[in-house]
Parts: structure tokens; sequence; C-alpha cells
């Protein structure tokens, strides 16, 4: 092959530009520790699985699968008006397959090389990734003290002309912590017409803060505000991929000519549709987690390892071991758990709320390590 003078790759795309790299698979790792029972903690997903119902979507829609999906996510949005209590109309909501996939479709419709968006540390790697790609600049406005707060006035500060997005993540990967509502309701009202704010609120089944809010009170006063949701999390629906958001009309109805022609699959959306109505299923799930929550709080005060309180299905831990060899140790002990320096949380390790035998599991395996 001849050496072009002119490269035909974008810079932004090369591996130098640094992609996401996702927590160890479950085949990696059982290929390395043997036949040893296994504890998947490493990525938030449900310890349940998935709903049954949308399971049993699933197989009704496998018979179409030689059909496109509806030319549109058209019923996919009218549920989820409805999930809503129809307060906002099926055009303020925006789909895709995953929550992954609509932060970049979100990103790739607002930023031009040059553009700036503002990141609150430490904070979900995609982000970065996609303004990254995008040749847009990520200003770090990092979050403040030991509870990481929301540093309104850093914010406001680093807005520039330039600036287009504002990322917000409540209950926060990887901390855990919420911004509380109060903060919300200081800052979004001062951020300029022409920045959005992504309000990232994948986890938002597990808060039980009372101060916690979802980003629909701000999108009903018509701020610009994208609301980031995922059927990953309490839904037990990762290996689908879907996820989807809600935001104003005109916002809406602008991602509605971003989006790819027959942008979201079918067995997504029938899945999803079911999912939402299994109410059941995410009251069982939000239990489990609140229940073993205070189950772990205890078991980590009675090891002494430091913690952050969460309004999500994982807690982080910052324990007085490199976070590395704690990795590697704990999945020698068959508990898979994730380092999140990459994430901005320098020497400490995300560890999902499983179920009480997987939790039980994780405190026996960290309380060895440790030793
Ligand atoms: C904060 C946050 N946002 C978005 C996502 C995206 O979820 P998914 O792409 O699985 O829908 C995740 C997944 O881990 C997350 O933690």
């Amino acid at each position: 092959m001849s050496k072009a003078s002119i490269s035909i790759f974008k810079p932004t795309y090369l591996p130098k530009a640094g992609g996401y790299k996702g927590g160890k698979s479950l085949s990696e790792v059982k290929a390395k520790i043997g036949k040893k029972k296994l504890y998947k903690l490493s990525s938030n997903e449900n310890y349940l699985g998935a709903s049954p119902k949308a399971k049993k979507a699933i197989r009704a829609a496998i018979n179409d699968l030689g059909l496109y999906p509806e030319r549109t996510d058209v019923h996919f949005r009218k549920a989820l008006s409805d999930f809503y209590g129809c307060i906002m109309s099926p055009d303020q909501f925006v789909t895709d397959n995953s929550g992954v996939a609509l932060l970049e479709m979100i990103e790739r419709a607002f930023l031009n090389p040059g553009d700036e968006v503002i990141i609150c540390n430490p904070a979900f790697k995609p982000y970065y990734m996609f303004a990254g790609k995008l040749g847009a600049k990520a200003i770090d406005v990092s979050m403040i003290g030991k509870n990481y707060d929301l540093d309104i006035k850093g914010i406001l500060k680093a807005i520039t002309k330039k600036t287009r997005l504002l990322f917000l993540c409540s209950p926060n990967n990887p901390t855990g912590t919420h911004i509380p509502q109060s903060q919300l309701d200081e800052l979004l009202p001062q951020i300029p017409a022409h920045v959005v704010t992504i309000y990232d609120e994948v986890y938002y089944q597990y808060a039980d803060a009372e101060d916690f809010t979802i980003g629909l009170p701000y999108v009903k006063a018509g701020l610009n505000v994208i609301a980031v949701n995922s059927f990953s999390k309490a839904y037990g629906l990762a290996g689908l991929r879907v996820g989807y958001g809600y935001t104003t009309e005109e916002i809406g109805r602008y991602l509605a000519q971003v989006r790819r022609p027959f942008h979201i699959n079918t067995l997504s959306m029938d899945a999803a549709q079911a999912a939402l109505k299994d109410k059941s299923f995410i009251k069982k799930t939000v239990s489990l987690v609140q229940e073993e929550k205070q189950y772990l709080y205890k078991a980590l005060d009675k090891l002494g390892v430091k913690y952050w309180k969460t309004q999500a299905n994982f807690i982080t831990i910052k324990p007085k071991m490199n976070d590395k060899k704690l990795e590697e140790a704990m999945l020698m002990q068959g508990v898979m758990v994730r380092p999140v320096a990459n994430f901005g949380a320098k020497g400490c390790i995300r560890v999902t709320i499983g179920d009480h035998e997987a939790n039980k599991a994780y405190i026996k395996a960290l309380r060895k390590v440790l030793k």
C-alpha cells in the first residue's frame, strides 16, 4: 500500500486520542479464574436480570426480525409520554440504542470543532470521549469538597461564548452522590441560552434522598435541558442497548433531524415498552438495592473502609490499597469490581450492589484482600 502524504484518518479518531475502556468481560475473567464462582459487580447491571415482561416482548418480536422496525420510534415515544403521565408530548422524547448512543448523538448534534463542553469531574468518561472525537474541548470544573459538591460558581465562570454543552450527572457515576434540587434551582436558570445542559439521570430509580430530583421540572420550565435515561440499569436490559431522553419540543424536533433512519431496533423498542409497564420489577429491584446498601454500609464501616453513601446501585470505596492490585486480588477471589481512576476518582473502586449472596461474597473477599 502506498503511503499517502495526506492522512485518510481523522486525528481525533486515532487510538492515541483515547477511547472508552469498559470493565473486563465475563468470558475474559472466567478464562482467568477457572471454575470459581464469579460475582460480576463491575458494571452496575441489575443483579436480578431483566424484567420478565421485557423478555416476553422480545420472544414475541422475534418472529418479525426479517422486517424493518417501525419507520420511526413514534409508538415508543408515545409509550414514554404515557409513562410520564402525558405531561410531555411524544415530540419531547428522543430514543436511541443505549444511553451512550444517545449521548453521542446529542454531542454530534450540538458540537463543532473548537466548541467547549463543561464536565464536572469525577464523571462518566464517554462525555469526554465523544467531545474529543468531534474536535471540541472539554473544560473540567471538578466537584468540590469531600462530598463531591457541584462548583456552581466555577461552572458559571467557565462558560464562554464557545460553550455549547454542560454535563451534569445525578446520581453521579462514579461517586454515587446526587445534586440537591436547591443547587439545580440556583444553577440552571443562570445558564445562558446558547448552552444545553445534559442531565444524566440513568440511576434515578435508586435515588431516595429527599432533595433529589429528575430533570423534569427544568424541562417543563422550558430550559435547554436534555435528561438522559437508560434501560441498562434498573430495567436490566444492558445487553439490549436502549436509552431515551426528554427535552423541550424545540430541541426534541431538532434531534429528530439528527437521528439516523431506522435508528433503533425492534427488539429494543418492544422490550423497553414492556419494561416501562413492569412496575413491580422496578419495585423489587429498588427494594433489593435499598436493603442491601444498608448491609454494605455496616460491613464497610466494620472493615474501616472509606466509602461514599450512594443514591445509585453501586458504592464507591477508597481502600488503603493500590486500586489495580485490589482489582486483581478481588478477581482471584471471584469478585469483579471496577477501579474508576479513569473517571477522575483516583484510588477509588466502584462496586455494584448485588443480591445478598453476592454482597456477602464481596465483603468476605474484601476482608481477605485487605488483611
Ligand atoms: C452515568 C451514565 N450515563 C450513561 C450510561 C449509559 O448507559 P447505556 O449506554 O448502557 O444505556 C451509563 C452506563 O454505565 C452511566 O453510568
